[in-house]
């Protein structure tokens, strides 16, 4: 960052960078043939409709479960459908071998990664005094310390191949502290996550983007609770949760030419909960 006008007056030697050569027409751009796209939490919920897309799309893509073998299944849906390849992964995201072992598995079954999506995550929701160390902790290894191997990996793919695209699923967690539930921890794994993707956008800026997607309350596992859901339906302007096919289309623009210009972005897709 220049301190003056002086100071910025000297051009950087390769600046301005050249255009990417992607396609004018909007829908080329959303193509993602050929492409190979990593989904973590891909089961059920979130992951397996960004799977999806990404599969309608035209791309081959690898989906990554932790305990809902399911995935098994979906990936060979996908395959036969779409007429792409599809795989499934077993991985315990909080295991760092686990992850680095896999990264380079897929590379060796795909050939190359463009696109990882890091979305899984899990809550314990509940107050600090009323939360359990081992519970704080279980969040911390999935929220965090998952997000930290996978980008990190993922990375090191990335650099390797000179090209790579990371997309993070946060919360509007991480933006607003979320009622009614207290859930202090949830809440600060997520800021992490957002502060760490746009920290991530600068550092491979010669070779990925990176860009943070932040859901407000979807009907999936992990969507609003009994405590929780009339309020959800209160705060949300739109007056209701969102269904996961309202979300695929904003990761398959973010793995996409669509968003070439795109990155350290964290994008709110939450019905307009955290307007009020
Ligand atoms: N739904 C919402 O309202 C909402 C709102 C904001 C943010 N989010 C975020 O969206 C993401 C997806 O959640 P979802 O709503 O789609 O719920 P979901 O269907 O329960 O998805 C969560 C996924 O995380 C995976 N996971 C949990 N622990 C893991 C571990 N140790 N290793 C690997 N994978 C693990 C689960 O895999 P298995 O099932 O295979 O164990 C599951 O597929 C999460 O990061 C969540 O925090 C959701």
């Amino acid at each position: 960052m220049s301190m003056t006008v002086e100071d910025s007056a000297p051009g950087r030697e390769g600046f301005p960078r050249p255009f990417p050569n992607t396609p004018t027409n909007v829908l080329e751009q959303f193509r993602l043939d050929g492409k190979v796209v990593v989904v973590n939490g891909a089961a059920d919920g979130i992951g397996l409709a960004v799977a999806q897309a990404m599969a309608e799309a035209g791309a081959n893509v690898a989906l990554w479960y932790n305990s809902n073998d399911a995935a098994i299944e979906k990936s060979q849906e996908l395959a036969s459908l779409h007429n792409v390849k599809s795989a499934a992964y077993k991985v315990d995201v909080s295991e760092s071998t686990q992850v680095s072992s896999t990264m380079e598995r897929v590379v060796e079954d795909f050939g190359k990664i463009d696109v990882f999506v890091a979305n899984a995550g899990m809550a314990i929701s509940k107050p600090i005094l009323e939360q359990t160390l081992d519970e704080y902790q279980k969040q911390m290894s999935v929220n965090v310390d998952g997000i930290v191997y996978c980008a990190k990996y993922a990375g090191h793919v990335f650099q390797r191949q000179g090209f790579g695209n990371l997309i993070v699923t946060s919360s509007m967690s991480a933006h607003i502290v979320n009622v009614p539930v207290d859930q202090p921890v949830y809440n600060a794994t997520k800021a992490f996550v957002t502060h760490f993707g746009k920290s991530l956008a600068r550092e491979w800026r010669d070779f990925a983007r990176v860009n943070i997607v932040s859901p407000g309350f979807f009907d999936t596992k992990m969507g609003a609770g009994p405590d929780c859901l009339n309020e959800a339906y209160r705060m949300s302007s739109l007056g209701r949760q969102g269904h996961v096919k309202e979300i695929k289309g904003l990761y398959l623009y973010l793995a996409s030419d669509a968003s070439s210009y795109m990155t350290g972005s964290d994008v709110l897709i939450d019905g307009g909960y955290v307007l009020p």
